[in-house]
């Protein structure tokens, strides 16, 4: 294998050794297979393919200063691919296939864990699609569960150094009783042509607004939104985002730090009470924003060009749980042998 280059890596795929995989078939999942190849055969009706039935998740398992791999909150991942799946009438992934299946795929990909000090971690990748044929709008009866996995860097390419967001008004990546709240792929392949838009114009990602009112803050791209005011943490309440593992995290942090929490609509205009806002996603981590452009309005918020004192204090935080050199009350890490 060609040497890697931990310090420098993106977040991008990569082949790795294995990938772990499930077949739902006659009512219910086969066992674990493992195999090396890259590519699914399936049928070219699967519903997956013309009618959306997939949802994927992402999570990641860090290398420890103590040599041990830690994968974060993997329970709530398998829970939040089973709200998936009901949202869109798929076959549901039990707890304990799912996690078998993580720890499965990160033991048989062990060398490609990034090293402690490279900061980076490997993600990974569980996805779940209908490959039975169907040609009528309807559920498949057979499915696929998968894992697979690669080693990354930071999502926005900055990493820990505060980036710019912008709202457009003209895109919403979810409606309000759409499938906002589940991670499917209709979200992702909806958010592409503003996505690109914000690139294009130097921005890391669109700060997305609730569809109904176009009032209140949604989300950020791939990562939710936080915003720091004095001692409180406060986050979207919508029925349009996706709830974050990340950000459901944080807010427990900044309760433990004595900081209020606060999950409530949040009114585009307040984003000029902030004393520092970020993104935060499994992959995103904490991605501090130093600059708010409401392309409409053209009006811009501005943060700090530097990451505030309290984001790193989470930030911190929360990457010492996860490379286990913070304690770790809540258990929130499985180690894996
Ligand atoms: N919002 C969206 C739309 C996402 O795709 C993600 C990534 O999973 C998040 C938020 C962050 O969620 P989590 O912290 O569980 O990774
Ligand atoms: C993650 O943060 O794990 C995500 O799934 C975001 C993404 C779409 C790359």
């Amino acid at each position: 294998m060609e040497a890697i280059d931990w310090k420098n890596l993106s977040f991008g795929y990569s082949k790795t050794d294995y990938n772990v995989r499930s077949w739902y078939r006659n009512g219910k999942w086969g066992e674990l297979e493992i195999s090396d190849s890259e590519v699914i055969n399936m049928h070219m009706a699967a519903t997956s393919l013309h009618y959306g039935q997939e949802s994927f998740e992402g999570l990641k398992a860090f290398m420890g200063k103590d040599g041990k791999i830690r994968v974060f909150r993997m329970i709530e991942n398998a829970r939040r691919m089973q709200r998936s799946a009901a949202g869109v009438m798929m076959a549901e992934v039990p707890d304990s296939l799912f996690m078998e299946a993580v720890i499965k795929a990160v033991q048989l990909n062990k060398k490609f864990v990034p090293p402690f000090e490279s900061g980076a971690s490997l993600y990974i990748r569980p996805l779940l699609i209908g490959t039975g044929a169907q040609i009528g709008v309807k559920p498949a009866d057979e499915y696929l569960f998968m894992i697979f996995v690669m080693p990354v860097g930071p999502y926005f390419k900055e990493g820990f150094k505060p980036t710019d967001l912008v709202i457009y008004r003209q895109y919403d990546r979810a409606a309000p009783l759409g499938t906002g709240t589940i991670k499917v792929g209709g979200n992702y392949a909806a958010s592409l042509v503003a996505g690109q838009h914000a690139h294009d114009n130097g921005f890391s990602a669109v700060l997305y607004l609730d569809a109904r009112e176009k009032k209140y803050l949604d989300e950020c791209g791939p990562a939710n939104f936080f915003g720091i005011k004095k001692n409180k943490y406060i986050t979207p309440k919508s029925s349009s985002i996706l709830p974050s593992i990340t950000n459901m995290s944080l807010r427990q942090i900044a309760e433990d730090m004595g900081m209020e929490v606060e999950v409530r609509p949040i009114p585009v205009e307040e984003l000029s009470e902030f004393d520092e806002i970020g993104a935060c996603g499994t992959a995103a981590v904490i991605s501090p924003i130093k600059r708010v452009y409401d392309a409409d309005l053209d009006k811009e918020y501005l943060y700090g060009s530097e990451p505030g004192k309290i984001s790193v204090q989470l930030y911190e935080k929360l990457r010492g749980i996860q490379y286990g050199t913070e304690p770790d009350p809540y258990g929130w890490t499985d180690i894996i042998e």
